[in-house]
């Protein structure tokens, strides 16, 4: 049997992506005024465009729903039009884009909440963790529980966004169900501490989630409709007392409602794979649709689980930063370039979009 490489193209739903190597969320922070993103956003999107598939860094689906400071939103006029700037640059490429949804929860700041309120979750268990505010770094704010008929305003507003998703020219979604936002902290016992229906068992405490996705995918459709997961990661301080069960469960229900990618971090998200012990496998058996995997892997690693069949498409996180040609590296087997850590958050075009490809940096 000939090897599989990540080199050939894919089937995702209707879209037919160029290879298998994705682009995974980052957050950059450098939205302009009104939470727009910033016209180097289109640039440094549209330079990574050679990505089979490109997700784009979180991006808030209201005003309650932001955490740090400068992330995007789409949820007003201004940031649609902001962009579709973006997905035209990508397009102009033959580049696919699909925008990733987020509301923070518990892990924001009063200082960016409407009216200076506290940031909201199932419960009001404060994450031992810190937030990007005021130009420094400060601890997350005390949260409030959420009342139970503020839940389907949520909802709605992850709809909403989906809708404005389409309007700006994006070619799906990805519901950021990971990394200890509100979505996780209902699925995860140590956010999630309700006596109502959202909380307490497996089935409870998938709710929220369920309710989300199947908005989105009654508003644009279950092909334009993915998701991110990451069951044993402890990032942003959550925890759970059992992931198997309570992913297992949910990935049976999001495969019922039929939605294109199951994005995975496996491991802890940026640093160990084998920070638990969670049989990734199973997911995969219970998803009969696209596994989109992430967390900590190289060329070999995504090829060996190709092959053994244990995932579809691989998405770069890290590696992409220094390297907008990371496609065109991987095929060539050129080194990879770094990046600077003091430029991720916050900033402008240094250390965003003047990462040079393999090509410049040896005409230079
Ligand atoms: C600067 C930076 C920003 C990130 N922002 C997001 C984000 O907005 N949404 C998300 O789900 N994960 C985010 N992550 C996690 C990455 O998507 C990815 O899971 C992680 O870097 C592990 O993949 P890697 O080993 O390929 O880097 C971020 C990671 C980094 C380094």
């Amino acid at each position: 049997m000939t090897e599989k490489t990540l080199f050939e193209a894919y089937k995702l739903g209707s879209l037919t992506l160029s290879n298998r190597v994705v682009l995974a969320p980052l957050t950059r922070n450098r939205a302009g005024a009104g939470l727009v993103p910033s016209p180097l956003a289109a640039t440094y999107y549209s330079q990574r465009a050679t990505a089979g598939l490109l997700i784009t860094e979180a991006t808030q689906v209201s005003a309650q729903a932001q955490g740090y400071q400068d992330t995007p939103g789409l949820y007003t006029q201004a940031q649609i039009d902001g962009w579709r700037q973006v997905t035209e640059a990508v397009h102009a490429k033959g580049g696919k884009i699909f925008v990733q949804l987020w509301h923070v929860g518990r892990i924001s700041h009063v200082d960016l909440q409407p009216g200076g309120g506290a940031p909201v979750a199932p419960s009001a268990i404060r994450a031992e963790t810190k937030t990007f505010v005021n130009n420094g770094f400060a601890e997350v704010s005390e949260p409030r529980a959420l009342e139970i008929d503020e839940l389907p305003g949520i909802v709605d507003d992850f709809r909403q966004a989906a809708a404005n998703a389409i309007d700006a020219g994006f070619d799906g979604v990805e519901i950021h169900g990971a990394n200890g936002y509100l979505l996780e902290q209902f699925l995860k016992d140590g956010a999630n501490r309700r006596t109502d229906a959202y909380g307490g068992t497996v089935e409870n405490r998938a709710r929220l989630v369920l309710e989300v996705v199947k908005a989105v995918v009654d508003e644009i459709g279950a092909e334009r409709t993915g998701i991110r997961i990451s069951p044993v990661s402890p990032a942003n301080a959550i925890s759970s007392s059992d992931p198997q069960p309570q992913f297992n469960y949910l990935v049976e229900q999001l495969d019922a409602l039929g939605i294109v990618y199951l994005h995975v971090v496996e491991g802890a998200t940026g640093g160990p794979r084998d920070v638990a012990p969670f049989d990734f496998d199973a997911l995969r058996k219970r998803f009969k649709n696209t596994y989109l995997a992430n967390n900590g892997y190289d060329l070999d690693l995504a090829t060996s689980r190709l092959n053994a069949g244990q995932a579809d498409l691989f998405a770069f996180g890290r590696p992409f930063i220094g390297n907008p040609d990371l496609v065109e590296r991987l095929k060539a087997g050129a080194p990879l370039a770094g990046f600077n850590p003091a430029t991720l958050y916050g900033g402008g075009a240094e250390g965003y979009t003047d990462y040079p490809t393999l090509a410049e940096t040896q005409t230079h």
